[in-house]
């Protein structure tokens, strides 16, 4: 369990995958994921892989976000853990809309950015964004991300293409700040 002022992290179990499958499959939600690519999820595949979430390994490290009143709000990860590079990705999303602009997002990025380099000793953490994705940039800045990077036109959604972002946090940076 990772714990931050508000909310508590706990790795992801085979049955949070309902939940998981409710929060992929709004369209909302879906569109803004890096991993999201219009292709229908299935109950099957969201359910398979939630399984293999849940098996511990150090490749990766997927969470189900609660908040104050117990509540899950949503999933959190670091994955592609690289213990020679030291770095990993990282990737969030708050699934109960009602629970966004309340500073959770911000929250959920510090408890692991400080799990990654107080923890699992790593250099850098980084992440993609589309770059239409306003409120998760600023998120990210927030927290003391830079943005390294620009692929352009990397992403077809809702009809266009837009550009993603590479957005990355030194352990060093932690000390500036
Ligand atoms: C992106 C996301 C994680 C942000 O979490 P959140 O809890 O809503 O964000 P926070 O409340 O911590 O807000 C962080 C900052 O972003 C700003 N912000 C949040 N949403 C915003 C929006 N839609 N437009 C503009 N600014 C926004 C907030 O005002 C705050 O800045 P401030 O403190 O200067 O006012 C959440 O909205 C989400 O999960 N969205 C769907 C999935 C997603 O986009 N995941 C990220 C994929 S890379």
């Amino acid at each position: 369990m990772l714990k931050g002022k508000r909310l508590t992290l706990r790795p992801v179990v085979e049955e949070d995958w309902e939940l998981r499958y409710k929060w992929l499959t709004d369209p909302e939600i879906n569109s803004t994921l890096p991993s999201g690519n219009g292709i229908p999820l299935t109950p099957n595949t969201v359910r398979e892989r939630t399984r293999k979430y849940a098996e511990s390994n150090d490749k990766s490290v997927y969470f189900t976000i609660f908040n104050k009143e117990d509540k899950s709000i949503g999933n959190a990860q670091l994955y592609k853990i690289n213990p020679w590079n030291r770095n990993a990705e990282l990737g969030l999303w708050i699934g109960e809309k009602s629970e966004w602009g309340k500073g959770y997002g911000t929250e959920v990025v510090e408890i692991l950015v400080n799990f990654a380099f107080s923890r699992l000793n790593l250099h850098k953490v980084y992440l993609t964004v589309d770059s239409d994705n306003i409120g998760a940039i600023r998120c990210y800045e927030k927290v003391g991300f830079y943005k390294d990077g620009v692929l352009r036109d990397e992403v077809f959604k809702n009809g266009k293409y837009v550009n993603r972002i590479y957005m990355s946090i030194l352990e060093t940076d932690i000390i500036k700040t």
